[in-house]
């Protein structure tokens, strides 16, 4: 072979692989499945505060500490994940703010963004009434009542439902299980959490890893992408490549997706 010809198409690599450095990366920075401060089992569609952004869904950023329980900030609220489980896509979650009191410190409501998270059947809203006159005492209907503020001396009441605060100075907005067994044990039901299901990338994410890719967010796109080991580097699916079908004549080809494919 010409030695003047094969320099050209050393050439015409560097060239290539220097551009293309942008999308090449994708495969294999994002380590899944991770674990995150103690809990393992997590992958796409989330990704640790640290990993690039690409590595994860937006909205499902972890923050780990190797010691601790993972968090995850929804709506603004910062909660504790307690457990994951990866097949039925849900996840267990504490408000950060009760994890030491049974009663909201942060009188703020817990709304989940409904785009990405919903809840199981097995949650139902319930309302939480801080600062009541003594007269609704007496009238009182709802789930139960328990203790807290400092001295654990202000009595909070737990009604069914999404209620303003009415005669009382704050309502709180938060799921509970519809199956609780007795009003004794209401502080500790508040701090067990609950469970939401998230709703992104489900069968398209397990399709990709299935045919050797790992799932990346493409943020130009707005959309879940395949990165695979080899090109195309961004697919829908890895196993769409047919590495037969190359190899034919001396030529450079880019396909018009981010993937670039060289056949010398
Ligand atoms: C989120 O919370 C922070 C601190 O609690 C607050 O300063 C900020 O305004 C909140 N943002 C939104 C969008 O509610
Ligand atoms: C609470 O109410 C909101 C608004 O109606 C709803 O979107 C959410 O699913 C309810 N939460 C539970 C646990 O049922
Ligand atoms: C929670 O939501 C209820 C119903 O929308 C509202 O009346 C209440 O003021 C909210 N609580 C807070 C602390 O924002
Ligand atoms: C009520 O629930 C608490 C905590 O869940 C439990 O310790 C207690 O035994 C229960 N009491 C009854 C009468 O079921
Ligand atoms: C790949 O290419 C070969 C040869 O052209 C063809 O026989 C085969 O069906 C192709 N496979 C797929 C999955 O497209």
């Amino acid at each position: 072979m010409n030695p003047r010809y094969l320099i050209l198409k050393l050439l015409i690599l560097i060239i290539l692989q220097e551009s293309s450095s942008n999308s090449a990366g994708f495969y294999g920075t994002c380590n899944t499945p991770f674990s995150c401060g103690t809990i393992s089992g997590f992958q796409y569609p989330f990704r640790r505060h640290q990993d690039p952004a690409y590595c994860g869904y937006p909205g499902f950023e972890l923050n780990c500490d190797d010691s601790n329980l993972p968090t995850i900030n929804i709506m603004n609220i910062t909660y504790q994940v307690l457990d994951i489980n990866p097949t039925a896509q849900i996840l267990k979650i504490v408000r950060k703010d009760m994890i030491n009191s049974m009663c909201p410190q942060d009188l703020v409501n817990t709304t989940m963004d409904p785009k990405l998270f919903s809840f199981t059947k097995s949650y139902m809203n319930i309302s939480i009434l801080f600062g009541c006159p003594i007269s609704f005492t007496f009238s009182f209907m709802g789930i139960g009542s328990i203790f807290c503020g400092d001295n654990g001396v202000s009595q909070v009441f737990l009604v069914p439902g999404i209620q303003g605060p009415g005669s009382c100075e704050t309502s709180v907005v938060i799921p509970f299980p519809v199956d609780f067994l007795n009003s004794t044990g209401l502080g500790q039901v508040l701090q067990e959490g609950f469970d939401v299901m998230w709703k992104v990338e489900g069968s398209g994410c397990s399709d990709c890893i299935e045919s050797g890719g790992q799932c990346v967010y493409d943020n130009s796109k707005g959309l879940t992408m395949c990165a695979c080991p080899e090109s195309p580097l961004l697919a829908d699916s890895c196993s769409t490549v047919n590495k037969t079908e190359v190899n034919l004549s001396p030529a450079v080809s880019i396909s018009s997706s981010s993937g670039m494919q060289l056949c010398f």
